[in-house]
């Protein structure tokens, strides 16, 4: 694991986006794991960024979404999809048919989510995956639970979760119960790994990532036995470690 520390948000955002530019840089064709979330925001600001600047074209590149909500239109502004739409797909030259993101409309959960790894193994695997990291130490939708779910599934969304998010929504009401997600397996089997984690508020989770026991109940311990991790984390957020 290696492990970055940055000295505050925008620091971050530019570490990080430069590692992901640079397997575009060195792997034109690169297939891509991306992340939603507040604190990838930053990243994908300095991407398009930079692309805009001539640095990184994105025309042979693929991409993979980790989730999305159930029973949510891809034109409802809290999607994932309208959200990778609007802070970077819309903004760079990756083709339309290029990037994946969870059908979170099919009513068929076992349809939409054996075709998603599928088709991931089919384009040769993640080259490199995207996190960021809940407060509860989940990664994706993967919640705190008794084992590591291997490949994409639906699950129940834990109620700090929805907490969590419920910022963006107009109440919590309207946060979805659930998700479609990666599983744990799925997030593994990328060659490399790049977390982005921001702000004292995950300085516990990221403790427990870093230097607690690996278990399901932290779904993000279990990165310690990834070959290829790369954390980069606000000073901060690392705050709570032996890593500063
Ligand atoms: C959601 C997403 C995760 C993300 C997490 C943290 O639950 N499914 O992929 O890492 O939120 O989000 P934020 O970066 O806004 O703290």
């Amino acid at each position: 694991m290696r492990i970055i520390a940055a000295n505050d948000y925008e620091d971050m955002s530019k570490k990080a986006a430069a590692i992901l530019m640079a397997q575009v840089v060195t792997k034109p064709d690169s297939i891509l794991g991306l992340a939603t979330g507040s604190t990838p925001i930053g990243l994908y600001k300095n991407l398009i960024r930079w692309y805009e600047e001539g640095l990184v074209d994105f025309s042979r590149v693929r991409t993979w979404n980790l989730d999305e909500y159930r029973g949510l239109p891809r034109d409802n502004d809290q999607s994932y999809y309208y959200f990778m739409h609007e802070n970077l797909f819309d903004h760079i030259n990756l083709p339309k048919e290029a990037s994946h993101v969870l059908n979170g409309m099919n009513p068929d959960p076992e349809a939409e989510c054996a075709s998603y790894d599928a088709a991931i193994d089919a384009a040769g695997g993640l080259d490199i995956q995207l996190l960021g990291l809940g407060h509860d130490g989940h990664i994706a939708f993967n919640e705190p639970q008794d084992d590591f779910p291997a490949g994409t599934h639906c699950v129940d969304l834990n109620p700090i979760t929805i907490e969590a998010n419920a910022r963006f929504f107009a109440s919590r009401d309207e946060v979805p119960r659930q998700a479609y997600t990666m599983g744990i397996g799925s997030i593994m089997k990328a060659r490399r790994i790049l977390m982005v984690v921001s702000g004292a508020d995950k300085a516990q989770a990221l403790k427990q990532v870093i230097e607690g026991p690996v278990t399901p109940q932290v779904p993000g311990s279990i990165l310690r036995f990834h070959p290829d991790v790369t954390i980069v984390a606000t000073k901060d957020a690392l705050g709570a470690t032996g890593a500063k």
